[in-house]
């Protein structure tokens, strides 16, 4: 059988684990295959850093274009991340009938539409496995496995950096500067980590699985999404004495009507599952109407994780090329002419529990103050904490709520801010615990 051949461009650190695995698992391919799958080509811009393999030179280029100009070359492989470039690349190689494997969340969550639907007009497919979750098999498992199911919720921890910054700062007190770095050292972080720690990454990815989950076009514009960049240690402090852990979780829900489409630091009870999913590890809870909940766990970013998906993307096309078989799964599951748009829920109409952390000044009078504000906005208050007394400018007094609406806390919380006695803007965080009120009463 004619052996299937490969294009990579992009040689970073998800290249060089796809380029390890097609190199030194070759035969167990040929295997699974009943014919070779060949690394043909690499393209990068840089081939003088030293890279984790060594690759023979002859495969080196720096030129994207002499893959996308060889037509030896079935698949090409989009892995130089960023987006402008990026779309270039994978339009053209589309257009010339190559068949794409991409791991760039960022691209697909803005102009996934347009791609799925010039890949479908070529009659190309496009392989994405690697884009949400790193080697986790979660497209996979959202297109197959639960095909039978009306997605109900999906809650899920989807950038390592963020988790990996977050679990170090709970279990060890490391500095989020720290963190972060370390996160970097491993090349978990994006190019930019600014779309890992302000929850861009994460809505990325979410909107990718909100695609799958729903039959919806991909919409990224319609997620809220908030970052972890101005949690402090104190927060998941006070969050742990309160019972929780907090995650930088990406929510959707589908209430039959409306679908929920958030990201932000989210606030679980210690004993929930997800609250000991710790490091780079990423875990997706969904709960379907047949099937119930399930869990999805593996390691969210990385070399060689998500290497894996990309090849086992690679594995499936090059299947479908050895049995003459084009485009039997839509790349979302879906039709393209059968997807329908669901409204998405305003940030304002959500309704949950809430943690506030006031910086107060320590005098008489301002609790009662704080309080009568939350009261006359329906806010109704669960738990108070004051720590430390006295001579600081400020001392923090935290709160967690009832269930409370969106907007009438955002409308509180100005007016909070605006008191003399507060020194500065109020943390605000969303709690998931249906416990919580279940509890009080
Ligand atoms: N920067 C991403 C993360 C890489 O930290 O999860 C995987 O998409």
């Amino acid at each position: 059988m004619k052996p299937v051949q490969v294009g990579l461009i992009g040689w970073g650190t998800v290249g060089c684990g796809v380029a390890r695995l097609l190199t030194e698992s070759g035969n167990r391919y040929h295997q699974r295959l009943g014919t070779q799958l060949i690394l043909r080509k690499v393209a990068d811009l840089d081939l003088e850093t030293p890279r984790p393999m060594n690759l023979d030179p002859r495969l080196l280029t720096r030129q994207a274009q002499d893959i996308l100009d060889d037509p030896e070359i079935d698949i090409v492989v989009e892995l130089i991340g960023g987006v402008d470039a990026a779309r270039e690349l994978v339009m053209v190689a589309i257009a010339r009938g190559k068949h794409v494997v991409t791991a760039n969340k960022h691209l697909l969550a803005l102009y996934g539409n347009e791609i799925f639907q010039a890949a479908a007009q070529a009659g190309v497919e496009i392989g994405f496995e690697g884009s949400v979750g790193g080697g986790i098999p979660l497209i996979l498992s959202l297109r197959q496995g639960l095909a039978a199911n009306r997605i109900q919720e999906m809650f899920g921890i989807l950038n390592g950096t963020a988790n990996y910054i977050l679990t170090r700062m709970a279990a060890e007190g490391a500095s989020f500067q720290q963190a972060l770095q370390e996160a970097q050292d491993q090349g978990y972080a994006e190019a930019d980590p600014s779309l890992d720690v302000e929850g861009t990454d994460t809505a990325h990815k979410l909107a990718i699985l909100m695609a799958l989950a729903y039959g919806v076009p991909i919409n990224f514009e319609a997620i809220a999404i908030e970052g972890i960049s101005d949690l402090e240690l104190v927060d998941l402090q006070f969050a742990r004495e309160f019972g929780y852990q907090i995650k930088l979780l990406a929510i959707t829900r589908d209430d039959g009507e409306r679908i929920e489409a958030r990201v932000h630091p989210t606030m679980i009870p210690l004993d929930h599952i997800l609250a000991n999913v710790n490091g780079a590890y990423n875990a997706v809870y969904i709960t379907g109407d047949a099937v119930g909940p399930i869990l999805l766990y593996g390691q969210g970013a990385g070399m060689m994780s998500t290497g894996s998906a990309v090849v086992a993307d690679l594995i499936e096309l090059a299947r479908n090329l050895t049995h003459g078989i084009k485009r039997r799964l839509p790349a979302l599951g879906i039709e393209h002419v059968s997807q329908t748009n669901r409204e998405v829920k305003p940030l304002d109409d959500l309704i949950t529990n809430y943690y506030f952390r006031f910086a107060a000044q320590d005098r008489p009078g301002v609790l009662s103050k704080v309080a009568g504000i939350l009261g006359q906005n329906q806010i109704s208050i669960a738990a108070v904490i004051q720590k430390g007394r006295g001579l600081q400018e400020s001392v923090p007094i935290v709160m967690i709520t009832h269930e409370a609406r969106e907007a009438h806390v955002r409308q509180a919380l100005a007016a909070i801010d605006q008191l003399p006695e507060i020194a500065h803007k109020t943390i605000l965080l969303r709690i998931e615990d249906p416990g919580l009120d279940a509890a009080q009463i």
